[in-house]
């Protein structure tokens, strides 16, 4: 998809799209388009389109209802280009001559982007759809700062299509290796720095739990650091995603589900696409990201339910269950980053326990943190971008249930209840008593249906969550 400004082109495109809202529609599309259309065939209700002839070009007409929030305008977006392909040629015209605020244009803009994606990455030729890289999106706003908030738009819905291809792509081709590759492509940029641990590597640096994981899997695990400095920073941030690219349970395999875990890396895509984001706006924080990146698979190798292991922290950990692999990598990532870095805050992000699902569903993220700041700003941000997530308790006898006789700590207290809080209580003895730490479990909203697709697919949940987060402070 290609923008531009209305005025630095001259070819005409062939259609033409207007949001509208309800409220005004009777008034202004005759006032200010020329359209004559009754208000009993359009009124510019909530989710409604109209499509009409106009001269030599169609027009598309949007309802946005009475007074619509980004996501929803977002969504309305996102469906115009996914539903309509078929009456979209080489070149459309977004005409927000109706003024709608920057927040809501940089919404229809990043809904629209969206609206292109699809995860037909392996049909024939013959068999994809449509592909919008080559089309000519015209943009008309009497807006000054337009061309700022089109440059910004495509910088966040790149960032979360490139999250979406990461949670779609299937395990055999997006395996530990292909994130790091990644996050190298992704070096050089605005000075970022990629650093990658292999095995030996990460066995020097005592990343034992990491690797514990990895010993059941035929691919090579990676452990992924990503840093962004800027000279005018205003603080340092720490992401750490969990990077599972297939999660089989390992020993204690999976009986249910085990087809959608090639979507148990969506913590390490919100971190990945965060960062390219961060990066590509070149906002001034000093950012640090993490993937340990990991399968969770069966071989002769593969780590044993009562084995003892070892971690980064120095604590080590009996492995209850080794389909709670996700803290243990987590656990490594956490440790490594806090010591070796002068972080001000850290957190992580993690589809990290079927618990937290059947706790919030798919409407939230479950927030845990051990700062009452960082928590009520993770809290209003989630809020602001609809990326929702919902503080849970951190009370000390939730650590106990993890307690171990053998190790210093266990990987799983071995009941069907509290299953998130014990979790975030495991990752917590392994940040070093860092003072601003939180963890996002995203297991139920970091993945799932949407109307976009007929499977579940990955929603890139966390990218604008953290953009928000990060630009708050600024
Ligand atoms: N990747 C799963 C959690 C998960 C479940 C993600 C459903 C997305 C949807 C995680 O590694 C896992 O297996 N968790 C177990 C932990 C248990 C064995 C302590 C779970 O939640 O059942
Ligand atoms: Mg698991
Ligand atoms: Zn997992």
């Amino acid at each position: 998809m290609i923008f531009e400004l209305s005025g630095s082109t001259s070819s005409k495109s062939s259609l033409r799209i207007i949001p509208i809202f309800e409220n005004s529609a009777a008034d202004i599309l005759p006032s200010k388009f020329g359209l004559d259309v009754h208000p009993s065939v359009f009124s510019g209700k909530k989710d409604s389109t109209y499509l009409l002839q106009h001269h030599d070009q169609l027009v598309l007409l949007v309802g946005l209802g009475e007074d619509q929030e980004i996501n929803e305008v977002e969504k309305s977006f996102r469906r115009i280009l996914s539903k309509n392909a078929e009456i979209i040629q080489d070149k459309v015209t977004l005409d927000f001559s109706q003024d709608l605020d920057s927040k809501l244009i940089e919404s229809a803009l990043i809904g629209f982007s969206l609206g292109g994606y699809s995860i037909d990455f392996f049909k024939r030729e013959k068999d994809k759809k449509k592909d919008f890289r080559d089309l000519k999106v015209e943009v008309k706003s009497s807006i000054e700062s337009i061309h700022l908030i089109v440059d910004r738009a495509e910088k966040i819905s790149n960032a979360k299509i490139e999250a979406f291809k990461l949670v779609d792509l299937p395990p055999n081709v997006l395996t530990p290796t292909f994130l790091a590759d990644w996050a190298k492509k992704l070096e050089g940029k605005n000075g970022l720095k990629a650093i990658i641990f292999d095995q030996k590597k990460a066995k020097s640096e005592r990343l034992d739990a990491f690797l514990a994981v990895s010993r059941g899997s035929a691919k090579a695990p990676k452990f992924i650091i990503l840093e962004h400095r800027h000279p005018k920073a205003k603080f340092h941030l720490g992401l750490v995603g969990k990077g599972v690219t297939f999660d089989t349970g390992g020993l204690n395999i999976k009986t249910q589900g085990m087809v959608h875990m090639k979507s148990d890396m969506g913590g390490a895509a919100a971190v990945l696409a965060t960062t390219q984001l961060i990066v590509d706006l070149n906002l001034p924080i000093n950012l640090t990201s993490i993937v340990p990146a990991v399968e969770n698979a069966v071989d002769k190798d593969a780590y044993l339910p009562s084995e003892v292991i070892q971690s980064h922290a120095g604590l080590s950990i009996e492995v209850i269950d080794t389909d709670a692999e996700g803290r243990l990598i987590l656990a490594d990532g956490l440790s490594y980053l806090v010591q070796n870095y002068a972080i001000d805050q850290v957190i992580d992000l993690a589809t990290l326990t079927g618990s937290s699902v059947a706790t919030f569903g798919y409407e939230c993220g479950a927030l845990f943190s051990n700062s009452e700041d960082l928590s009520n700003n993770l809290q209003k941000a989630g809020l602001e971008t609809f990326e929702k997530v919902w503080p849970l308790p951190m009370w000390e006898n939730y650590r106990k249930e993890m307690d171990s006789e053998i190790a210093d700590i266990k990987n799983y207290h071995g009941k069907p209840i509290a299953g998130a809080i014990t979790a975030a209580k495991f990752l917590e003895a392994f940040i070093h008593e860092h003072p601003s730490w939180a963890h996002l479990d995203i297991a139920g909203v970091a993945y799932g249906d949407t109307e976009f697709s007929k499977t579940k697919s990955g929603t890139a949940f966390g990218v604008h969550l953290l953009l928000k987060f990060i630009e708050n402070q600024l």
